[in-house]
């Protein structure tokens, strides 16, 4: 088969990538380990930045969104039993954050790419990476018990941080950072109404905790537990109990429960990959950077990523220019820092660690006193949660 992007990884990061080369003429073909069900079955975060909005837009594919999805103009922090709204929308000069879940915005991808006749090959197995340092990369993979080659000018690389495209770069050649945090997060989802209109931060003496939602009808509840917590330990009626106890007496009162559709934990980290492109590979989203996701920046930064790398691929194929190719990993990475450093400052300002100490304590309590009683504290967070501007 021969193509011109080979795409390894049918998550949100392929996906967009996909319909965004389409759009601009150029062919790709989209090789994913698993089924498209197994793919629709995890459960991500969903709060999508302006800049991803609009690429959705670009890729023929934000009709539902628009429609479905939930413009958020605020959210609250709950500290010392007591919540303070941040007005995200009038402290960025006009910004929102449109709720979302991942999970739709790849069925929309999906759908759309599946309508157009295009090719993706899922359930495809031992996928190998080959040549991406000369000009005629190759992707190998099984399927059916046959062996199959995908020649093509470029690779990309979304196939996430457990995935086999950052692997096959000589490790002489990548630099990683990484950061494990001390704890994860226990999640629930409930087709139960959410009980705020708008995102709820919790720091309590008993440790984080979130309430999200990805309708008027189903919610998204978090809290921290130690990361060597198991997911069997909590029963519904547990993790409901533990959650009213981490919110105030008007959200605790208001807090409707019901059985839950699905429930992990899951850790969280920081990492980057540097640089992002290896010759004639590029990789992007989870494959190149994870985020804590305090922030809910997982998913904004894959969309920035395949936005930069869907641009940089028509720069080349249409004015035969290297530029964008040749700036990719420098645009990415300055963005992805700016992301990574949010989501640790506000995972480091909203959870309970267990070596804080009392001195630590009284700081991280004296920050959230600071953040919002100060226009300029509140106006910093409120800019880096819409979402920084592309450079
Ligand atoms: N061959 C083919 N496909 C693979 C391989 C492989 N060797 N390894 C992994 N994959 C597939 C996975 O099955 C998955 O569908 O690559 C896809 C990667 O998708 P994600 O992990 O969702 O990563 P990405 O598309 O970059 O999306 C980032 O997902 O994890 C969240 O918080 C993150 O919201 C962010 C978003
Ligand atoms: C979610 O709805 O899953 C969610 C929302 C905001 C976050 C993290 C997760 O910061």
């Amino acid at each position: 088969m021969r193509t011109q992007v080979a795409i390894i990884g049918a998550g949100p990061s392929g996906l967009l990538l996909a319909q965004l080369l389409y759009k601009a003429g150029i062919d790709a073909v989209v090789v994913e380990r698993q089924s498209p069900d197994y793919v629709l079955g995890r459960i991500r975060a969903g709060v999508l930045e302006q800049i991803t909005m609009d690429l959705l837009d670009q890729a023929g594919v934000g009709q539902r969104m628009h429609a479905e999805g939930l413009p958020h103009h605020g959210i609250e922090l709950l500290f010392k039993g007591a919540r303070h709204r941040i007005d995200l929308q009038g402290l960025s000069g006009g910004k929102q954050v449109m709720v979302y879940g991942q999970t739709e915005v790849t069925r929309d991808l999906m759908q759309a790419r599946a309508a157009e006749g295009l090719t993706t090959i899922y359930e495809a197995r031992d996928v190998t990476l080959h040549d991406f340092d000369s000009t005629n990369p190759k992707v190998r993979y099984t399927k059916d018990g046959q062996t199959h080659e995908i020649s093509c000018d470029f690779i990309a690389g979304c196939d996430g941080y457990h995935g086999v495209s950052r692997a096959s770069v000589p490790q002489d050649k990548l630099h990683t950072y990484e950061k494990v945090y001390p704890f994860g997060w226990l999640g629930v989802l409930a087709d139960v109404p959410p009980v705020s209109h708008e995102l709820i931060y919790a720091n309590t003496p008993r440790g984080f905790a979130l309430c999200s939602m990805r309708s008027a009808t189903r919610s998204r509840y978090y809290v921290q537990v130690p990361m060597e917590e198991k997911v069997e330990n909590w029963s519904d009626d547990a993790f409901w109990n533990e959650l009213r106890s981490r919110l105030d007496p008007e959200a605790a009162a208001n807090l409707v429960t019901g059985p839950s559709l699905e429930k992990s934990i899951a850790p969280l980290r920081s990492f980057v990959a540097e640089p992002m492109r290896f010759g004639r590979l590029f990789l992007a989203g989870d494959a190149a950077h994870i985020v804590p996701p305090t922030g809910a920046k997982g998913l904004n930064l894959a969309a920035s990523d395949v936005g930069y790398l869907s641009s940089a691929l028509a720069e080349f194929y249409r004015e035969k220019s290297d530029v964008g190719i040749d700036s990719y990993s420098e645009r990415c990475l300055r963005r992805v820092w700016k992301a990574e450093r949010f989501s640790w400052w506000f995972t480091s300002l909203m959870h309970r660690f267990p070596d804080t100490g009392e001195f630590g304590q009284k700081i991280q309590e004296a920050e959230l006193d600071y953040l919002v009683n100060s226009t300029a504290a509140s106006t910093s967070l409120a800019e880096n949660y819409v979402g920084l501007p592309l450079v």
